[in-house]
C-alpha cells in the first residue's frame, strides 16, 4: 500500500484472499447487517461511485470487488491495457463509506484450467454479445463465482451495461442465486456522454465527438415517444450521421427489453432499450436508453 495507513487503521477493509473476504463478511452477517456488493473492474469514476451510493441507501454494509476479470476480453481487446489504479479506487471506497474491498489476483479467483463454463442463449445474440463472442459468458463466469463468494443480498449494476443488467438477472432466476439485482442510472457528463472507464482513452478531439452518440439516442427517443413506431430509416439516418463524424458503427438499434433482441416494429405498452455501440479511433463507446411506449 503506497499511503501510510496501515490495514488495522483503515476504515475500510482491504482483502485480496477468499477466505479473509469470506470471514469478514461473516462478521458483518452475525451482526445482522445487510449486504450490498457492487462488482467493478476499478478504474472507480462518478458511475462507479453512484453504484456505491445505491448500495448504501439499500443495504447496511456495502462489499466492493475490484478485478479485471481476463475472461470477459476477447484477444484482441484492451485487458493488458485496461486502466489500473488500486490504491486511488481503495481511496475513493474509503470516502464512500465501502466496509469492505475484495482486491483478488487473478490466480486467487481462477485455476490454472477451468473445466466448467456458462452458456448464455439468444441473450447474448445482439449487442456487445454479437461482436464480442464469450464476453457475457465471461461476466456470468465471473460474477457467479464473486456472487458465491461474497453471497450479498443486494447486488448493484450499472444501467450503462444494461444487457449485462439483464442477463445477470437471468442468471440470478435460473441459478437460483438469492439476491435482488439493482440496476442504477446511467451518469453523464455535462455534454450527455455516459461516464466510462475507457472515456480516459480519448483524446481531446476524440472527447469533443463522444457525446454525438448520446445525441442520436436522445433523438431517436424523440422520435419514437411521438409516433414513429418503424425505426429503420430513422436509426439508418443517425448512423450516417454519426459517420459523418467519424464513429464507426458497432450497433445502433431498438431492442427489446426482455429478449434483447432488435424490434422492427415497435408497439404500445411495451418497454425497449434505444442502444448503440461506435468505435472513436480505438475507443469503444456504448451507451442507452430506456423507454416505455
Ligand atoms: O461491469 C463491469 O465492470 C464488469 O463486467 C463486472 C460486472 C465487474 C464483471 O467483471
Amino acid at each position: 500500500m503506497s499511503d501510510n495507513k496501515t490495514a488495522t487503521q483503515r476504515t475500510t477493509i482491504v482483502c485480496t484472499t477468499i477466505k479473509d473476504v469470506r470471514s469478514e463478511i461473516d462478521k458483518l452477517k452475525k451482526s445482522g447487517k445487510k449486504i450490498g456488493f457492487v462488482p467493478t473492474m476499478g478504474a472507480l469514476h462518478a458511475g462507479h461511485l453512484s453504484l456505491i451510493q445505491h448500495a448504501r441507501e439499500k443495504s447496511d454494509a456495502v462489499v466492493v470487488s475490484i478485478f479485471v476479470n481476463p475472461t470477459q476480453f476477447g484477444p484482441n481487446e484492451d485487458y493488458d491495457s485496461y486502466p489500473r489504479q488500486v490504491e486511488s479506487d481503495i481511496k475513493d471506497c474509503e470516502q464512500e463509506g465501502v466496509s469492505i474491498v475484495f482486491v483478488p489476483d487473478r490466480g486467487e479467483v481462477y485455476d490454472e484450467k477451468n473445466y466448467l463454463n456458462i452458456t448464455v442463449e439468444e441473450l447474448n445474440n445482439h449487442m456487445c454479445g454479437g461482436s464480442r463472442p464469450g464476453f457475457f459468458e465471461g461476466i456470468l463466469l465471473i460474477v457467479n463465482k464473486l456472487f458465491n463468494i461474497i453471497k450479498p443480498d443486494v447486488a448493484v449494476f450499472g444501467q450503462k451495461d444494461i444487457q449485462q443488467v439483464q442477463i445477470i438477472r437471468q442468471m440470478v432466476h435460473e441459478f437460483n442465486h438469492d439476491i435482488e439485482i439493482l440496476c442504477a442510472s446511467i451518469v453523464r457528463a455535462n455534454d450527455g456522454l455516459a461516464l466510462s472507464s475507457r472515456n480516459m482513452y480519448l483524446d481531446e478531439n476524440e472527447r469533443v465527438i463522444a457525446p454525438s452518440l448520446y445525441r442520436a439516442l436522445h433523438y431517436i427517443e424523440s422520435q419514437v415517444m411521438s409516433g414513429v413506431d418503424t425505426p429503420k430509416l430513422l436509426l439508418d439516418h443517425q448512423k450516417s450521421e454519426l459517420e459523418a463524424k467519424g464513429l464507426e458503427i458497432d450497433y445502433l438499434n431498438v431492442f427489446d427489453k426482455k429478449t434483447l433482441q432488435p424490434v422492427p416494429v415497435l408497439s404500445k405498452g411495451s418497454e425497449y432499450i434505444i442502444a448503440g455501440a461506435v468505435y472513436l479511433g480505438e475507443t469503444r463507446l456504448i451507451d442507452n436508453i430506456l423507454i416505455e411506449l
